[in-house]
């Protein structure tokens, strides 16, 4: 309860200490259609989900687990369709509806990002497969830090 009760007094007390620059945005604005907007952070949700997972792994000492979740979820396992690359009308049938994904309104600087995001999940998954734990840590970190470098750079908001 007293841990409880000084954290709750840290989180008042920096509450009550944000500057005008803390609460300016710098991230640029993305916009895109609502369901869209949906998709795209139920995608995010997933993110953070298989993040939980290989860490999950990580700590049962499963590297191979670890590997096999980063590549087929956060990865670019062979043959999976990314929502995020789709810029263009899918190669079904002329007749089919254009299908329509998130990819379409991201901004190529932010794609960037999301294929660097992709391509570290396939180099974990390779890292942890030979074995060594605290590489595998420092190749997850580099995942994660994709993360936080999109999210500091980005917000989505739907138009
Ligand atoms: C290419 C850019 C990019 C990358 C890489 C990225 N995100 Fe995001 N993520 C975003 C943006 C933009 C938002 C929306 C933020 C906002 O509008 O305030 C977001 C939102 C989220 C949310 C909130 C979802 C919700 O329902 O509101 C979670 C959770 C999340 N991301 C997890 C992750 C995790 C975990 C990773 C790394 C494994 C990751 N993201 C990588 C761009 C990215």
């Amino acid at each position: 309860m007293k841990r409880y009760i000084a954290l709750l007094s840290t989180f008042l007390l920096s509450t009550s200490a944000v500057t005008a620059e803390e609460m300016t945005d710098h991230r640029q604005l993305v916009e895109m259609p609502p369901q869209m907007q949906q998709m795209f952070l139920k995608n995010m949700r997933g993110h953070m989900e298989a993040l939980d997972q290989i860490i999950a792994a990580l700590a049962e000492n499963d590297l191979n687990a670890a590997a096999d979740i980063a590549e087929t979820t956060v990865g670019s396992a062979q043959g999976k369709k990314r929502q995020c690359d789709e810029n263009k009308p899918s190669q079904h049938k002329q007749t089919e509806h254009k299908k329509k994904a998130f990819g379409q309104f991201i901004p190529p600087a932010m794609k960037a990002m999301g294929r660097q995001l992709h391509i570290s999940a396939n180099e974990f998954a390779v890292v942890a497969r030979q074995g060594d734990m605290g590489e595998a840590y420092k190749s997850l970190s580099q995942i994660s830090s994709m993360c936080v470098a999109c999210h500091q750079s980005f917000q989505v908001k739907s138009k």
